[in-house]
Parts: structure tokens; C-alpha cells; sequence
């Protein structure tokens, strides 16, 4: 049993996935923090009958301290969200602060915390998020870890709907790489079970899940980025962590990590180039224990990752160097 800590609680992802986690039998206690109406939320929360409880803290009277003090589990989805006409770089501004200030305090109150970064952009976030707790000694790469999750979600969901096929939970299709336009590398090729698409329906496919978010953004026309599919999707991550860390085994995930750190990582990040990537990483009573190689690729797909690993190159190198400039 657990306590999960949510920061960013009150916001559009962080209310439903704080929503899910309630209903979870392995989160014990839950803390919501959020620089506005977070007590609100937990105390809408606290009228669902299931055991565990929530509170809910502001930013005064050492609400954040409070909120991270005994937290397993961090999940931060805070910060601001894309309108028309925005990149997720263009939330790096705001967004790269607002991370390095959560996770200073993170390093500080609850060091041993699963870290899972939602807030965008991820590829540049989860830098910021290693680099700090690297510069207050805390830094464990096993549990730190940006959520790709909803990536791996469209691309069965986006084939599936392709295909007319009835159930996209029977597709595991791997998506590694990072979380942004062409950074986001769906691996078609590797289906289980396999998929036959055309070319056409192969980069339609893929434009769909590098380009899902804005898909979101238009639609909702000024009123946020995906939300409740991505309470989903973080709520799946979140849960197979609890699962894994209560001795269940066997949980594989795609997440983006900082390689070097993790059994088999090094080597997938020399040969990729890149040190930051999502792979499919074994998740053990400790976090991480093992990641693995992305596998062969398709003459298709392997153009793909040339392209993937130049863009994320500049994007973690962004995040690296604010968290380090001070
Ligand atoms: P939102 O604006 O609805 O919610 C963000 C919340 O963060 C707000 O309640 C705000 O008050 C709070 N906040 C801002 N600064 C804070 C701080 N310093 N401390 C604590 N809370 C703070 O936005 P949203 O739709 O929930 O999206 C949140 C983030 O998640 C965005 O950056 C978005 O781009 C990202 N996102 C990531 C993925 C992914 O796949 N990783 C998917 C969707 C959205
Ligand atoms: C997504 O993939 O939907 C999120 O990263 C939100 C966004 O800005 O597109």
C-alpha cells in the first residue's frame, strides 16, 4: 500500500487521474497539491467510499511539504497546457520551472518518491527533473521517469480504428522514442499480435500517433490539450508501478528514462545516441530493473528513429542545461 501524492491535482488531468487513483485498493492515502482549489478536490474526493484518504494542500502554511511528506509515488502533471497554434516547446517557459521548483522539493521531503513527469515537454521535463535530483544527491534512475504511456495507448487505439478491429487492448504495438511530434516512434512492424498495413494506412497510422495531441488541441479550441485520456494513461503507469512494487512480475512499460542508469540501458544509449529514450523498461519491487532494446526495425522505421534521436538530442540538451545553469 501506497501514498501517491499528485501535484497539479486541481487541473484537467490531474482531478480524473486523481479520480482513478482513488478507486485503486493499492494507493492507501492520497495527497493532492495545487497552487489553487486542491483541498476542494480532495474533499470532493473524500465522499467516494473507498478506504483511502485524500487531503488536499495549497502552496501556504508548507502545503507542498506536506502533501510530499511519506510519498511513495509522484505524479506531476502541473504547469500549463497547449492552445492552437502552440508547440509543447513552446510550454518549456513556464513548464521548466515549475518542474524544477516541484521536484527541489521533492528531493528534499520524500528522496526515496517514484517521480512521473506528465508536464510538457516531456522530452526536456524528465532532463530537468534527473538533473535536479542528481544536484541535491538524490538522484535514483530506477524511479524517475517521463509518462509516454498515452503514446502506446493511441497506437493500438489509432490502428485498431484502421484496421476495424474490435478490441485495441489486444494490440501491443511498442512506441519508444520521446513524447512530441516526430520524437514519437510507433514500431507497426513489432505488433503482437502482427498487423498488416498498407503504406498509405502505415503513414496515416503514424502521422496520427506523432501528431494525436494536436488532434486534441484543435478540437477543443483553446480549452486545453488531452485530459482524460491522459488521466488514463498516467493511471495505467501509476498502477503498474503499485502492481510491480507489490511483487508482481512480468510488468513491462514504454517510458522515457535516462538510459545509462538502468540494467542494459547504457549500451541502448550508446547505440542510439542518445541517452534519454523510451523503451520498454522491466518494472521489479524496486523500480526499474531492466530496459530493453527497441529490437529491428522496418527500413521505414529505422528512417524514422534517425530523425527521432536529432530532435530529442536538442530537446534534452534544452532541459540539461537549465537544470544545470544555476
Ligand atoms: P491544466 O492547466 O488543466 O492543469 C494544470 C494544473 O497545474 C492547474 O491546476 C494549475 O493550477 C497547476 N499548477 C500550475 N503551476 C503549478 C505549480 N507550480 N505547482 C502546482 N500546481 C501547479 O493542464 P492539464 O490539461 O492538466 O495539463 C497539464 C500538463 O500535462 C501540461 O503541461 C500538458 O501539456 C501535459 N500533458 C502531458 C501529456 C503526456 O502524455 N505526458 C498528455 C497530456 C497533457
Ligand atoms: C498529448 O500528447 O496529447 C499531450 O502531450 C498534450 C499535447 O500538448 O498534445
Amino acid at each position: 500500500m501506497t501514498k501517491v501524492a499528485v501535484l497539479g491535482a486541481a487541473g484537467q488531468i490531474g482531478s480524473p487521474l486523481s479520480l482513478l487513483l482513488k478507486m485503486s485498493p493499492l494507493v492507501s492515502e492520497l495527497s493532492l497539491y495545487d497552487i489553487v482549489h486542491a483541498p476542494g478536490v480532495a474533499i470532493d474526493l473524500n465522499h467516494i467510499d473507498t478506504p483511502s484518504k485524500v487531503s488536499g494542500f495549497l502552496p501556504d502554511n508548507d502545503g507542498l511539504k506536506k502533501a510530499l511528506t511519506g510519498a511513495g509515488i509522484v505524479v506531476i502533471p502541473a504547469g500549463i497546457a497547449r492552445k492552437p497554434g502552440m508547440t509543447r516547446d513552446d510550454l518549456f517557459k513556464i513548464n521548466a520551472g515549475v518542474i524544477r521548483g516541484l521536484v527541489t522539493s521533492i528531493a528534499s521531503t520524500c528522496p526515496n518518491a517514484f517521480v512521473l513527469i506528465i508536464t510538457n515537454p516531456v522530452n526536456s521535463t524528465l532532463p530537468i527533473a534527473v538533473e535536479t535530483l542528481k544536484k541535491h544527491g538524490v538522484y535514483n534512475a530506477a524511479k524517475v521517469f517521463g509518462v509516454t504511456t498515452l503514446d502506446v495507448i493511441r497506437a493500438s487505439t489509432f490502428v485498431s480504428q484502421a484496421l476495424n478491429l474490435h478490441d485495441p487492448k489486444g494490440l501491443k504495438i511498442p512506441v519508444v522514442g520521446g513524447h512530441s511530434g516526430a520524437t514519437i516512434l510507433p514500431l507497426f512492424s513489432q505488433s503482437k499480435p502482427a498487423v498488416t498495413l498498407t503504406h498509405e494506412q502505415r503513414d496515416a497510422v503514424t502521422y496520427r500517433v506523432q501528431f494525436g495531441g494536436d488532434e486534441i488541441v484543435q478540437a477543443k479550441a483553446g480549452a486545453g490539450s488531452a485530459t482524460t485520456c491522459m488521466a488514463y494513461a498516467g493511471f495505467r503507469f501509476v498502477n503498474s508501478i503499485l502492481k510491480a512494487t507489490s511483487g508482481e512480475i512480468g510488468i513491462i512499460e514504454e517510458t522515457y528514462l535516462y538510459l545509462p542508469g538502468i540494467l542494459g540501458g547504457k549500451e541502448i544509449a550508446a547505440e542510439l545516441g542518445v541517452d534519454y529514450f523510451a523503451v520498454p523498461v522491466e518494472l521489479g519491487r524496486t523500480g526499474a530493473v531492466k530496459a530493453y532494446p527497441i529490437g529491428s526495425l522496418s527500413g521505414y522505421e529505422a528512417k524514422l528513429l534517425k530523425v527521432a534521436v536529432q530532435e530529442l538530442k536538442g530537446n534534452v540538451s534544452k532541459g540539461v542545461q537549465f537544470a544545470t545553469a544555476l
